[in-house]
């Protein structure tokens, strides 16, 4: 048995259940019978331009170092969608290929196809992994319907730095949470087996640590010890290989100073030995050629040998593979079992997608017409839009009374650019605007509605993003704008003003180094709040914002991020208390710029500073700020309010084959039904290695009628007590722990527990 039956062996007979047609014999012969530069190709990803007769495609071909010849022995397309389309390509593509390979056809299907949920940070703040599920897997019919196999998701990096504009794609700051979305993205993608209808295969990314960009800008270098890329960047990576992601992508960014892209000890041992990840490993977008410009590699020749040498299987978009690995095999640079071994995932994908079989898999203009956008789908982004939303602040302005003359003002409106960055396939003409929501509801009183401001104003570079769709409202009508809205505010018993981000100001390559709400739309706020006392501001935006001067003027404040294709009806659902809000923060609100990277799970320091307890001069802290965010991670109200009685234990210490009870009463207090997330800490108080002062490891959703009161309890085992230690092992150590808990991370309800 040669090593390459042997490596195929091992990895088919894992997933004998999920095998197609092909067996596991035949999928040996094919991989046998083809060529090098067969073998090469179905590493190379093109776009799905280079195939069709939509595009000039010569020019940019030769560019990458493509011949037609290599291209029509590719092995996936990027970036393309629609049934007739795709099957069209897949049919003309496999009668020329030599083995009759179909396609793999990958897409960025992010929060949604064309029924587009919340933004992935939004779904975070639902505090509800099952959701996302429901959603990925609505997104995955919606794909798999238009030809779609595999799609770029999910984004699970940890991020801490709202400047990033990325952050939005991401699920937050907490690596327990973030794992249990990854989790469940992964499931809700691929379901039990992709080869089933209308799954498609999930793509785990940026592996690793992308979330982490030195001063919160995109694609730069990234510092992390050892440790902490472990503690709280691999986690949720690790959680999203576990429950079966088909593939994983590499990271733009270096990692102690190698790209990701070429990085051995990242990708050899920590993704495949590990993490034992046996899927395929895609490059980010030309990431492999980057590797020029991180100075890393001197050419295109030498990306090519590191990128494999690292193992990464596709290179997406560059044909650096394509022109370079047959060269680099025949001169003996790299063993040609390299090659065959990331031929042979790929073709395993394909087999495992059943495309042996059918090529096209659920590809199916009826269906889309059907499926795509229909009323299901809708009201699942409307269920998810209401759960993502999260009441900073709420001085009895909300829920709006019906009677009254309510005025709407700001940007967003009339607006329908409210699904994220990254909503390629959304279409903006399918967003109910707030007016026409409002206008919609039963019982909205008498309302007005104007835009009182350009969405940006000069001071907003979206460089790149030039054009209509970036800068929607010329900046010279501000003046007629605002003097329009203050007529308005006058007059009306309450303000409603939805404002916040542009669309494209958080998202890929969109940092920021103010994070505010645009100054164009501040002037607008403080104009309307001198002539109106009552005013509700509806925020929107990728990332958390530094909202000091919104949440002490503003008599509430609703935070709805970029709510997607149903949003509007889910903020006048919320509005008008049709919904008791339920979102808590994914991400601390930090309280101005300066404080960024801030997040809840921090370690103590060694001269910890607690307000009012401690004077002297020499702790850490700032001279002109708290060190606490505005809004703390896990922060949330309702319209009702709960109680949280004193944790009980059941017994203050335990062995590690023993639990302890942790048991909390909880009560609503308020006039409402409403429903509270009580959240669960740990505290380890000693350990080899300094502990955060808070880590989630458990939370529960209760919903409770007025003055009802229930039991919530957690149950602390061993596993939740387990860390990285000096050893390097995931242990937990004797000593003294603290169970917390309480409606967000900043509770101090807590009591004391022993391991023995
Ligand atoms: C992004 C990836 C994305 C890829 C393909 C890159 O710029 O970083 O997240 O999947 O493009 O569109």
């Amino acid at each position: 048995m040669t090593i390459m039956e042997m490596f195929l062996g091992c990895m088919l007979t894992k997933r004998k259940d999920m095998v197609g047609k092909m067996t596991e014999q035949e999928l040996h012969s094919l991989l046998e019978e083809m060529t090098l530069e067969e073998k090469v190709n179905q590493m190379q990803q093109l776009i799905g331009a280079f195939l069709t007769d939509e595009g000039v495609v010569t020019g940019p071909m030769q560019e990458m170092g493509l011949t037609e010849e290599r291209a029509a022995l590719a092995g996936s397309v990027l970036g393309t969608h629609g049934a007739a389309k795709l099957k069209k390509m897949q049919r003309e593509f496999m009668e020329k290929h030599p083995h009759r390979i179909p396609l793999l056809f990958m897409l960025d299907v992010i929060n949604g196809f064309r029924t587009i949920f919340p933004i992935p940070l939004g779904q975070g703040a639902s505090f509800e992994p099952e959701l996302s599920e429901r959603c990925a897997a609505v997104a995955a019919k919606e794909s798999a319907v238009s030809g779609v196999h595999v799609t770029f998701a999910p984004m699970v990096d940890l991020v801490r730095d709202a400047r990033w504009g990325r952050v939005m794609e991401s699920t937050g700051e907490d690596p327990y949470m973030n794992s249990l979305f990854s989790a469940a993205m992964v499931k809700g993608f691929q379901g039990e087996d992709i080869k089933e209808p209308y799954r498609v295969a999930a793509c785990v990314k940026h592996f690793g640590g992308y979330g982490a960009p030195t001063a919160g800008r995109d694609y730069n270098t990234v510092e992390l010890s050892e440790h902490t890329l472990r503690e709280f960047y691999l986690p949720s990576y690790k959680a999203g290989i576990d429950a079966g992601a088909a593939m994983v992508m590499t990271a733009f960014n270096t990692l102690g100073g190698i790209p990701c892209s070429g990085n051995k000890w990242l990708m050899r041992d920590v993704l495949r030995g590990e993490m034992e990840f046996d899927g395929v490993l895609i490059s980010d977008w030309a990431a492999i050629e980057e590797m020029i410009y991180h100075g890393y590699c001197a050419d295109r020749k030498e990306a090519a040998l590191r990128a494999a040498e690292a193992g990464v299987d596709i290179d997406m978009m560059t044909g650096i593979y394509s022109e370079h690995l047959c060269g680099l095999v025949r001169e003996g640079k790299i063993p040609e079992k390299l090659v065959d071994e990331a031929a042979a995932r790929i073709l395993d994908l394909k087999n495992r997608l059943g495309l042996f079989e059918n090529p096209y898999k659920d590809a199916d203009e009826k269906a889309e017409a059907e499926i795509i956008l229909c009323k299901e789908h809708r009201e699942l982004a409307r269920e998810a839009a209401r759960k993502s939303f999260v009441l900073l602040k709420n001085e009895d302005a909300l829920p709006l009374k019906k009677e009254g003359k309510t005025a709407y003002i700001g940007p967003y409106v009339d607006n329908r650019h409210m699904m994220g960055a990254w909503s390629i396939i959304g279409e903006s003409k399918d967003v109910t605007t707030l007016q026409e929501a409002v206008g919609e509801y039963d019982g909205s009183g008498q309302a007005v509605f104007c835009a009182g401001s350009p969405m940006v104003g000069d001071d907003v570079k979206l460089e790149g993003f030039a054009g209509s769709e970036a800068q929607e409202t010329p900046v010279q009508d501000a003046g007629r704008m605002l003097e329009e809205a203050v007529g308005m505010a006058k007059s009306a018993d309450t303000v409603v003003m939805a404002i916040g981000e542009h669309y494209l100001q958080s998202g890929e390559a969109s940092s920021q180094a103010n994070i505010q709400v645009p100054e164009v739309q501040m002037e607008l706020f403080r104009k309307i709040c001198e002539v109106n006392e009552n005013v509700v501001v509806v925020l929107f935006s990728g990332r958390p914002l530094d909202i000091r001067e919104i949440s002490e003027k503003a008599k509430a404040v609703l935070h709805v991020w970029m709510p997607g294709t149903e949003g509007a009806r889910a903020i006048v659902d919320v509005l008008y208390g049709d919904y008791n809000p339920t979102g808590k923060l994914p991400m601390s609100f930090p309280y101005c710029v300066g404080q960024v990277p801030v997040h809840y799970n921090e370690y103590a320091t060694g001269r910890p500073y607690m307000p009012g307890k401690n004077k002297d001069r020499f702790r850490s802290k700032y001279l002109d700020i708290p060190n606490a965010p505005l809004y703390p991670f896990g922060y949330g109200l309702s319209y009702t309010s709960f109680s949280v009685s004193p944790v009980m234990l059941d017994k203050e210490c335990m062995t590690r084959e023993e639990n302890i009870q942790a048991e909390v009463k909880v009560k609503n207090t308020g006039a409402r039904r409403g429903t509270e997330t009580v959240q669960f800490y740990i505290h380890d108080v000693a350990a080899s290695v300094v502990r955060p002062v808070k880590e989630l490891k458990g939370f529960c959703k209760v919903t409770l009628e007025p003055g009802e009161e229930q039991t919530v309890r957690f149950t602390i085992d061993d596993s939740k007590l387990r860390f990285l230690t000096e050893n390097g092992r995931q242990e937990s150590e004797a000593g003294e722990f603290e169970a917390f808990v309480g409606t967000d991370s900043a509770t101090v309800n807590c009591a004391k527990f022993q391991l023995v």
